[in-house]
């Protein structure tokens, strides 16, 4: 069977049926799930200071489940509207937008302070999409150069994706360079078939942190039959509720709420009030 990106375009593909079934396969939710937990690795965020991320395809929130159990605010863009719909469905915490990433994006400038993006990039790589007439290094320059703008500076965005040539790889990440981002490209457990996953660690201004240069690839002993466990989340007790949600292992308390509300306040809103009773819910608008 051939990759699903080359047999219709993506909100096509991903229908109600396709949209249910990918969520409720347990292997696929936590190769997804791995994955994340890699990317936000990769993304180097300070520990333990609120951040505002984008998932870029953010699909049925598999991958937004991961941030809201790590404590990050984020919005989510997918073309897909049945992928969204089960997101709503499983009632995840991030604004959700309906969106082709392919014709770039209107947010504010600086608005988020990284992204993520899991098996997503390989479909701005087929031209069979619902706008047939712009070309993959149209759509793809559109996407970076207005994702480079959306981020703040210093920062990154790390996406994993399927790549099925060199040839396409180099041509995303000159695309990307010409829209303003360093960084490269990793490659986890390059010498396995099934467990080699690549990912595109971009860079803006420098992609802050130490760590300046490009993370090296995973290798070696975590690859048990083909799958891939990462340290940090073989450590943890995955519980789910009824609707196979993960449930949160976030401690909720005063400090973390009080980080919450100073990010708010530094985003510019206004009114946030200073009673205990404020849960950080509320967001400001990106737009
Ligand atoms: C394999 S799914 C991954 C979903 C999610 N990131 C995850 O890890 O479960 C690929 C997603 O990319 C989305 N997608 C593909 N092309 C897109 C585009 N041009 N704009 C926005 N989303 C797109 C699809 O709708 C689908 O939800």
């Amino acid at each position: 069977m051939s990759r699903p990106e080359l047999q219709a375009p993506p909100e096509i593909y991903y229908g109600d049926t396709e949209a249910k079934k990918y969520t409720k396969n347990t292997r696929n939710q936590q190769i997804q799930a791995d994955m994340t937990y890699r990317a936000l690795e990769l993304l180097n965020l300070p520990p333990d200071e609120p951040a505002f991320l984008l998932d870029i395809g953010c699909g049925s929130g598999l991958s937004g489940e991961i941030l809201d159990e790590e404590g990050y605010l984020w919005a989510g863009v997918d073309i897909a509207p049945s992928m969204l719909e089960v997101a709503l469905e499983r009632e995840v915490e991030g604004d959700l937008f309906l969106q082709d990433i392919g014709q770039g994006f209107g947010f504010r400038p600086g608005s988020f302070d990284g992204a993520i993006s899991i098996s997503v990039l390989q479909w701005l790589l087929n031209a069979e999409t619902s706008h047939p007439t712009s070309s993959p290094p149209h759509r793809l320059n559109r996407f970076f150069t207005t994702l480079h703008s959306a981020l703040r500076n210093p920062s990154r965005a790390v996406f994993q994706f399927y790549p099925s040539s060199d040839d396409q790889i180099q041509l995303i990440t000159s695309i990307a360079q010409k829209a303003g981002f360093g960084g490269g490209v990793v490659v986890d457990y390059p010498n396995s078939n099934k467990a080699r996953k690549v990912f595109l660690c971009l860079y803006v201004g420098g992609g802050g942190g130490q760590q300046q240069q490009i993370p090296q690839g995973l290798d070696g002993d975590v690859v048990e039959d083909g799958k891939v466990r990462f340290e940090k989340r073989r450590a943890r007790d995955l519980r789910k509720d009824k609707n196979g949600k993960r449930k949160s292992q976030k401690v909720i308390d005063r400090d973390w709420i009080l980080r919450k509300k100073e990010l708010y306040r530094k985003r510019g809103k206004e009114s946030v009030p200073r009673d205990s009773k404020f849960t950080g819910r509320k967001r400001k608008p990106v737009f």
